[in-house]
Order: structure tokens, then C-alpha cells, then sequence
């Protein structure tokens, strides 16, 4: 995926690079935020070939009638990990688009789910983003790229009503840059979606917090969490609906919560920790049953590298710049 990846940066003219770079330096602020991006597409890279082996099995036996990806906020397509200016990786959507092949080329009991998802959606408010995403993309007559605000687009988007979609969401911790509920709860009344979203508790805390005024401040909750969220039982909806009284606690559990109203019965988060504390959480919520959901949240939360020093080791070894343990001391 390293290598893909820079494949991808090389094949850009120096302006788009540049534009690339300028995503990196928004999104990917510190060094060590770096290294932490690794554990989110982990968890992405981790869901995609269970979801697309589950998913063929039920399309065979008739319950659905193909499988779809949609990324809410894809950005360009490349992820920054680590320090070096090429310490790059393919970010969400290109890792929807060409993980599947990938791992059914290298795991025997996944050599079913090669040709992956049936359409992918990518939808990008930045133009200069979707410029690029577009050129990594446009031999691939099943990928569809959208220059828009997710709220617009996610209840348009024309998926069949019969389909089983994966639906990415990770818009880091802008309250501007949040699905609304009503885009949210529109889409998943009209789909069987298993979801995937990052939650910037503590950013989107912060952000409430430095509302000062009462009523912008309810305004703005239940955009995010639905109409008549701050006077509800939800944990959570009493210090995000007073001022200056979010926490980070509250907003993930307000996001648990509103999964929950939306039918999802197993919600799960995954804290992605860094040295100064937790930096944001992964949240899945899904519909499916069985052993194999708790299988993964396991795999997931044991399996996925903790410490930054072992972050830090797998990608250097990764992209052969760690070649004995000399190199470490
Ligand atoms: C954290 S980045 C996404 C990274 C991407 N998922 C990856 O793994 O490479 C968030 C992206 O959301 C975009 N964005 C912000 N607000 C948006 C909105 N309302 N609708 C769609 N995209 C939005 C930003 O331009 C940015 O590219």
C-alpha cells in the first residue's frame, strides 16, 4: 500500500502534489498523529475483507443484491504516516478500492472477495481533492467521485434499496464537517449499512465548548444528533446541551447513542490512544450478528499496535528503512 501509494504521488504534477501536501499538513498535524493514522486504516483494512466475505455469502443466498462502499470523506486519497515527506500510504477510499485484491492474492480462505466491492462512492467537499481522487481513480468504471458536502450528497447518492453497504465516515473533529443527523438517519432507514466512523471526541468537545450562546449551541448538537437530543435521556446530552460543559466522554457517548435510536444494536468504539491520552475512537455500528463481529472488535483492540515506538517500528521496517535492531539503539 506504501508502495502504491507513492506510485500514485509520483504520477502527479507538482501543483496536485503540492495540494496533497497542504491536506497532509491540515490533517496529519504532528509527527506522532502520524503514526496514530496507521491504527484507524487498520481498523478499516481489518472490516473490508470480513464485511466483503460475509456480504458475498448473503448476496449468494439471495438477501442482498450487491455490495457498496461509500466514503463520506475521502480526501484526495493518500494518508500520511511517519515523519518523511514520503512516509505516505493509500488513505480510506483507495484502500476500499484496492485492499480486497490484495489480500485475496495473499490470504487462501480470502480468495473469493478479489474483485471486491460491486461500486464505490467517494464524496469530497475539497475540488482540489476530488481532482486528484479522480485521477487515481478514473479507469475504474465502478467508482463514482462527488465534489460535495456529504450532508447533500449521502441521501442522494443512488444505491440500490436492496444493497449492503459499508459506509465509511471520518471527517476529524470540525463541527462544520460532521454528518448531520438528518443526511445520517436518512440514509440508514433507506439501507442496511454497517458504519464506520471516526469520532475527534475531545476536538468536537472543545468545539461545543466555545459556543457561548444557548440556543446556537442546541442548534448545533442536534444537527449532529437529531432533533430533540438535548432534552432526551441520552448519556451525554446534558453537558453537551449547557455551555461550556462537553467532555469528551459525553460526545462519544452521545454518538453511541444515536446509532443506538438508529436501530444499531451492536456499537462498539475502539479508542486509538497516543502518548498524551486518547486522540480519537473508532466507532462501529452494525447490524450483522455472530461470533465474527466480536471476532474482529477482539483482533482489533489486541491486535492493533499500541505504542508508539511499535507504530513507529512496523512502518520503518514496512518500507525497509528498519533492516536489524542496530538501527533502533
Ligand atoms: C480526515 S480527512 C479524510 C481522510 C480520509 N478518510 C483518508 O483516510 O485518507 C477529512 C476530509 O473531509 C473533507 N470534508 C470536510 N467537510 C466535509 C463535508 N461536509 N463533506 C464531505 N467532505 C468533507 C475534508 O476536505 C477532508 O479532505
Amino acid at each position: 500500500m506504501h508502495k502504491k501509494a507513492l506510485e500514485l504521488m509520483d504520477s502527479l504534477p507538482e501543483n496536485q502534489k503540492n495540494q496533497v501536501q497542504v491536506f497532509f499538513d491540515k490533517y496529519y498535524p504532528t509527527k506522532e498523529q502520524h503514526y496514530w493514522s496507521v491504527t484507524k486504516l487498520f481498523a478499516h483494512a481489518m472490516y473490508i475483507p470480513m464485511f466483503l466475505q460475509i456480504g458475498l455469502h448473503n448476496v449468494a443466498k439471495g438477501k442482498f443484491s450487491k455490495l457498496v462502499y461509500i466514503d463520506t470523506h475521502s480526501g484526495p486519497g493518500l494518508a500520511k504516516i511517519g515523519g518523511d515527506e514520503r512516509d505516505i500510504v493509500l488513505g480510506s477510499a483507495l484502500l476500499a478500492l484496492h485492499w480486497p485484491r490484495v489480500v485475496a492474492s495473499q490470504v487462501p480462505q480470502f480468495k473469493n472477495i478479489a474483485r471486491g466491492f460491486d461500486e464505490l462512492h467517494f464524496i469530497e467537499l475539497s475540488w482540489r481533492n476530488t481532482n486528484i481522487l479522480r485521477k487515481f481513480v478514473n479507469s475504474f468504471t465502478h467508482v463514482k467521485v462527488y465534489t460535495d458536502d456529504a450532508n447533500r450528497s449521502l441521501p442522494r447518492i443512488p444505491v440500490d434499496e436492496r444493497a449492503l453497504v459499508y459506509l465509511f465516515v471520518d471527517p476529524y473533529g470540525e463541527l462544520d464537517s460532521q454528518l448531520s443527523y438528518d443526511a445520517l438517519s436518512s440514509f440508514v432507514a433507506r439501507h442496511r449499512a454497517d458504519i464506520m466512523m471516526s469520532v475527534f471526541a475531545s476536538h468536537l468537545a472543545r468545539g461545543f465548548s466555545s459556543i457561548s450562546r444557548i440556543d446556537l449551541l442546541k442548534e448545533r448538537v442536534e444537527r449532529i444528533f437529531g432533533p430533540g437530543f438535548c432534552t432526551s435521556t441520552c448519556p451525554g446530552a446534558q453537558l453537551l446541551c449547557s455551555i461550556g460543559a462537553a467532555t469528551r466522554d459525553a460526545v462519544l457517548e452521545a454518538f453511541k447513542c444515536l446509532l443506538r435510536k438508529l436501530g444499531y444494536q451492536k456499537v462498539v468504539d475502539i479508542p486509538v490512544r497516543f502518548e498524551k491520552g486518547i486522540l480519537y475512537y473508532m466507532v462501529l455500528a452494525t447490524k450483522g450478528s455472530g461470533g465474527w463481529i466480536d471476532g474482529y472488535i477482539d483482533y482489533i483492540s489486541n491486535k492493533a499496535p499500541k505504542d508508539y515506538e511499535t507504530l513507529k517500528k512496523l512502518w520503518l521496517r514496512a518500507t525497509g528503512r528498519l533492516v536489524g535492531l542496530d538501527n533502533f539503539f
